[in-house]
């Protein structure tokens, strides 16, 4: 109701302020229209075809009903994803993703964030459609907010994700679910070398009897590429490539993220919900998958076996990343707590087994031991005393690439749908590399 009299009164005002202005005022088209023609133009779009069911649609999206933006507001940092005010800032002023030392500072830091003035706003139909209400026609709908190429904050941009298929609208998603830097936490602050793992795999990468200058990453809970790693898999950009024989599927140039995520509804999938669980429609379409269409029960190799053999993979590589038994990586069995519980035998959620009673406290329930805390800041005394009785992480630099590989892989979420070459081969050599 609310709506409808805002509504109401914009199509008045708007009425009087196309009825009333001439020349460079009045936006191109509607220069001059009465006030009951720019109410015609309202409805191109205000109809119950059109903005209605979209809405209708995008209240089943998470973009809509994720509580994430709520929790992020004010955060510079973690708005340019989560924030719609942010991610525009972002764009518009073309942020950039390199790191820096800024003076008097002597160590890098990561310039991708956005104003602290715009670190606010849930994602909505203006987030994407950024020129909406500029002509009140239709065509306000397009161009999208951005559909250039990506530079990766992950890489602090070393590396671009640019997918040009479709005209390029899935760079509009790789801006945001794309994952975050892993950094040298203690010594210069600079970007990871994910590089430096594969050349020297054997390499002591963390030990806490060595110097913290020779440590160049402080494990904690939370290392790691962050929950948005989709972009970077689906373009086979951003995986610690030990070996050789990395390749793409067809997807990564011919399929965009709209054509699987944006496809015709079915049930609560498809169109603006961008949800592709359960929905084929964009599979079977001509030139795709339409010969032979795919569904969730196909034993043929496109879905099930695909599924199964990185599954497979993945649970592999986690019993490789144990040391005396412990796990490194976390499991997790609460569904609502791990966005990729039951994607793995043991339910891993892509954090580190660290003891963390502060950011971590379901650890204990799921995992038998966990590893210490080199950091036992905001513990209670009882709860260093039982940090200090934990065993301790020693990491080498293949295991850090495996595990980051791990991430990447699992927090993909779709089992190699994305991209199976690229995660197969990407798995493959983490195991192989461990062995
Ligand atoms: C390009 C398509 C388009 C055109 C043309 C258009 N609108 Fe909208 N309008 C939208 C969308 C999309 C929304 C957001 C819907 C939502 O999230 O509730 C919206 C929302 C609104 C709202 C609700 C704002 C709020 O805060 O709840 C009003 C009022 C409105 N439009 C008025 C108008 C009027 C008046 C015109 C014509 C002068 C017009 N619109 C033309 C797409 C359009
Ligand atoms: C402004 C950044 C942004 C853009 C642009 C964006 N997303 Fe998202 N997306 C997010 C965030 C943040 C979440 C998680 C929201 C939450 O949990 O509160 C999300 C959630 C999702 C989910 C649900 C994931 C889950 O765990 O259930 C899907 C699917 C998705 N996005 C697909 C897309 C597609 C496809 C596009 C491009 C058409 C896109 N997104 C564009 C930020 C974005
Ligand atoms: C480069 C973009 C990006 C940045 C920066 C970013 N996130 Fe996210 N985040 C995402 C995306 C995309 C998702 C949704 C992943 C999915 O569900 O597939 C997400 C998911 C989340 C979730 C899980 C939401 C849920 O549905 O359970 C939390 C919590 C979160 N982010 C917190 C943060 C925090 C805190 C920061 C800053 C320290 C941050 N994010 C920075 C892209 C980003
Ligand atoms: C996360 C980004 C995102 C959000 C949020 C979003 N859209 Fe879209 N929208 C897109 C993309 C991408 C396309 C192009 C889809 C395609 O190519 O199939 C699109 C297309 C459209 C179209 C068709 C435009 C045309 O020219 O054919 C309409 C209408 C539309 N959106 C309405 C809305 C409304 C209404 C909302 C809010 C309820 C909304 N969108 C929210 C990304 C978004
Ligand atoms: C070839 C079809 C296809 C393309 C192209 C595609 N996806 Fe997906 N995506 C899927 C499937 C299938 C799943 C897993 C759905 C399921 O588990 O049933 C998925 C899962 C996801 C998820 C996790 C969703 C969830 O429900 O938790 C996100 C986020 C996502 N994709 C984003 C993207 C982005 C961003 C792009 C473009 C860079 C993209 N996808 C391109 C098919 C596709």
């Amino acid at each position: 109701m609310k709506t409808l009299i805002k509504l109401i009164s914009v199509l008045f005002v708007t009425g009087f302020l196309l009825s009333s202005c001439e020349g460079p005022m009045g936006p191109a088209g509607t220069a001059g229209v009465d006030g009951k023609d720019a109410n015609a133009t309202c409805t191109q779009c205000h109809n119950s075809a059109g903005v209605d069911s979209v809405k209708a649609q995008f209240a089943y999206a998470k973009h809509a009903y994720g509580a994430a933006n709520f929790e992020e507001a004010g955060n510079t940092g973690c708005s340019p994803c989560h924030e719609s005010e942010a991610f525009k800032n972002v764009v518009e002023n073309n942020v950039s993703t390199v790191f820096t030392i800024v003076p008097p500072a002597t160590t890098y830091s990561n310039p991708y964030a956005a104003s602290s003035s715009s670190a606010y706003g849930p994602i909505t139909c203006n987030t994407c459609h950024t020129h909406l209400h500029s002509t009140f026609t239709f065509a306000d709908f397009m161009p999208l907010t951005t559909t250039a190429p990506v530079p990766m904050t992950y890489f602090g941009g070393a590396k671009t994700i640019d997918l040009t298929q479709d005209d390029s609208k899935s760079n509009l998603c790789a801006k945001c679910h794309q994952p975050r830097p892993l950094t040298n936490s203690n010594t210069d602050k600079n970007v990871l070398n994910y590089a430096g793992l594969v050349s020297n795999p054997t390499a002591v990468f963390y030990d806490a009897a060595q110097s913290n200058s020779l440590n160049v990453l402080k494990p904690s809970y939370r290392t790691s590429t962050h929950n948005g790693t989709v972009a970077a898999i689906f373009a086979g950009i951003g995986g610690v490539e030990f070996g050789t024989g990395y390749s793409n599927s067809q997807h990564t140039t011919v399929a965009s993220c709209q054509e699987c995520h944006m496809a015709p509804m079915t049930g609560k999938a498809g169109g603006h919900t961008f949800n592709a669980q359960g929905n084929f429609n964009g599979c079977n379409v001509a030139g795709c998958h339409a010969a032979n269409p795919i569904s969730s029960s196909t034993t043929t190799t496109y879905w099930k076996q695909t599924r199964d053999g990185v599954k497979a993979q993945l649970d592999q590589l986690a019993a490789k990343l144990q040391e005396e038994g412990v796990d490194i990586l976390g499991r997790n069995g609460d569904a609502t707590a791990n966005l990729w519980a039951g994607l793995t035998t043991n339910n891993y959620d892509g954090n580190m087994n660290i003891y963390d009673p502060v950011n971590n406290p379901a650890g204990p329930t799921y995992n038998t031991t966990l590893f210490q805390n080199p950091s036992t800041s905001g513990f209670t005394a009882d709860q260093i005393t039982f940090n200090s009785t934990l065993p301790k992480l020693t990491l080498t630099n293949a295991q850090m690439g495996a595990i980051i590989n791990f991430q990447l892989c699992l927090r993909d979420f779709s089992l190699g749908i994305h991209n199976k070459a690229y995660t197969t081969t990407l798995l493959a050599n983490s195991i192989a590399v461990l062995n």
